[in-house]
């Protein structure tokens, strides 16, 4: 009996040891990732960039363009939050965020933190499908993915630099790569499925269009002064701040080559698109480009997202009419003609920049965010 009850006691024992092993379904469910905050004291400086950026203040809790916009989706009502799965990733109940079983509380830090550090740094590798890449998480808590070698090791976390994805900017398109065919875009059933309509150019879904000297992390974490960690000094690190629209990238023009040249009747201002995406990426984006002769505005042109798809219109839930043809696509150029004869002492002045979020849309779902609004100059050309 004794050896019975001992028998019985070790092989609990045991079976508890095999249902810890994680399941499928316990890895899939990843939550659980250290705060922002405890990066603080070792990486104040990244911290600090990071702490305004897109990445952090991306969902409900501290972007008003994304609440505007989730509270005009005919999926609010139903309160699943299916933006989580990008807009707030390291959330701790995203399952039921998504399935509508549980509400977003106002002080859930794992939905503040945004896309967190530690939910960007644990991404190991990318799952390729054709509606859009998807982010795979490693289970293993505090091991972070870089690309330094190690100097001196730190006590909070253990270093991997052996992913490539880190380094070619892959890692990047998990989530940016939101709707690769653009038949996949709106749900058939129910035409207001989805927040984006976003046609990543397959030049940006290409993998290879990502190259080991020219990625989204070198144009979009260039490398600026300021140690990495203040454990000991290294010259430089990638900036957090993530410069594109709302941090605006200062220098644009070498990536946007904006060019003039004379005609005997006319003169041509051509926009060259060096970059491996559009110009446009998220359809509530507008650019405009001012053509100036001697300070006055002698033409402007309005650019916005395209859709090669009369059938899938973006935001077709708010019965927004936009013309959506006028994009400059990846390494491409788009040339305009102006209709005046040049004199010699004439001045022409090209302006390229753009409001983070149209004010027509703007008005439309009520969002006053000053910020989203305001028009940004990113190219100002004199010739
Ligand atoms: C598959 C990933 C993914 C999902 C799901 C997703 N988004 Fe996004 N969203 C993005 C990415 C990536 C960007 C940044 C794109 C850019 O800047 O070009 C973005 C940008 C936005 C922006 C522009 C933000 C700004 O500050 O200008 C809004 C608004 C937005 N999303 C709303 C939503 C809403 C609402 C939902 C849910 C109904 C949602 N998104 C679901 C990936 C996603
Ligand atoms: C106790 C101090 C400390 C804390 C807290 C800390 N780190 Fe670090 N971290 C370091 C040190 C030191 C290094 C450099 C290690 C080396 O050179 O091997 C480092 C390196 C890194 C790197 C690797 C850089 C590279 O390219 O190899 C990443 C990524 C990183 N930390 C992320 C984080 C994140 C995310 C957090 C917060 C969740 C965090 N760290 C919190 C001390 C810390
Ligand atoms: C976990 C998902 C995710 C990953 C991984 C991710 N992003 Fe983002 N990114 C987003 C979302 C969502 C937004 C929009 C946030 C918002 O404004 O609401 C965004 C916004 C941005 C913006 C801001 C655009 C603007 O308005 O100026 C830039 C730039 C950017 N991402 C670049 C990158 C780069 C570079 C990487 C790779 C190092 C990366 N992202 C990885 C989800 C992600
Ligand atoms: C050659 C430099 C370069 C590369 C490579 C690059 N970008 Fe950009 N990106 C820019 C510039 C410049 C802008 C600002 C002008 C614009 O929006 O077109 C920008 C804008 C953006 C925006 C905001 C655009 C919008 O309409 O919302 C996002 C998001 C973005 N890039 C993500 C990425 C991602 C992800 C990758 C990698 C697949 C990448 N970028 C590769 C230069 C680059
Ligand atoms: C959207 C993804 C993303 C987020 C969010 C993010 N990082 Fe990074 N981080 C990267 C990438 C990619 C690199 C590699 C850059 C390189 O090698 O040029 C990097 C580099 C680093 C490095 C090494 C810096 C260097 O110059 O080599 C540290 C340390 C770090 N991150 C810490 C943090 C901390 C702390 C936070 C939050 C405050 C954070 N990261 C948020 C993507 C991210």
């Amino acid at each position: 009996m004794k050896f019975l009850s001992l028998y019985l006691f070790l092989s609990t024992l045991l079976l508890g040891n095999i249902a810890d092993i994680p399941t499928d379904e316990a890895i899939k469910v990843k939550g659980k990732f250290s705060k922002n905050k405890k990066c603080v004291r070792c990486h104040l400086d990244i911290y600090k960039e990071f702490k305004h950026s897109k990445h952090r203040n991306s969902n409900i809790l501290n972007n008003p363009a994304h609440k505007a916009m989730w509270e005009n989706n005919p999926l609010s009502k139903e309160q699943k939050y299916v933006c989580a799965k990008c807009h707030a990733p390291a959330a701790e109940n995203i399952d039921e965020l998504i399935n509508g079983t549980k509400q977003i509380e106002s002080e859930d830090k794992s939905i503040d933190d945004g896309i967190s550090c530690a939910l960007c740094h644990r991404i190991s590798d990318i799952h390729a499908t054709d509606k859009g890449d998807k982010y795979v998480v490693s289970d293993t808590k505090r091991v972070y993915y870089g690309t330094r070698e190690s100097k001196q090791r730190s006590d909070y976390h253990k270093i991997k630099t052996d992913n490539p994805i880190y380094k070619n900017g892959d890692v990047c398109l998990t989530c940016h790569t939101q709707h690769k065919k653009q038949k996949l875009l709106i749900d058939k059933q129910d035409s207001s499925k989805y927040c984006v309509f976003s046609k990543v150019d397959a030049n940006v879904t290409k993998v290879s269009q990502n190259t080991k000297e020219e990625n989204c992390i070198t144009c979009h974490m260039p490398q600026v002064s300021g140690s990495f960690t203040d454990r000991f000094n290294s010259k430089t690190h990638a900036y957090h701040g993530f410069t594109a629209l709302s941090k605006k990238m200062k220098n644009a023009e070498k990536y946007i080559d904006i060019s003039l040249e004379k005609q005997d009747k006319s003169f041509e201002i051509t926009i060259d698109n060096k970059m491996s995406h559009d110009l446009i990426l998220h359809p509530t984006r507008i650019f405009k480009l001012k053509i100036y002769l001697n300070d006055k505005v002698v033409k402007t042109i309005t650019f916005q997202k395209e859709s090669q798809d009369k059938e899938y219109k973006p935001f077709s839930w708010l019965k927004e009419e936009i013309k959506y043809k006028n994009n400059i696509l990846a390494k491409s150029k788009r040339t305009i003609e102006v209709d005046i004869t040049l004199k010699p002492e004439d001045k022409v002045r090209a302006v390229l920049g753009y409001h983070v979020f149209n004010p027509k849309l703007a008005e439309k779902i009520g969002l006053e965010d000053k910020k989203s609004l305001e028009y940004k100059i990113l190219i100002n050309k004199k010739f």
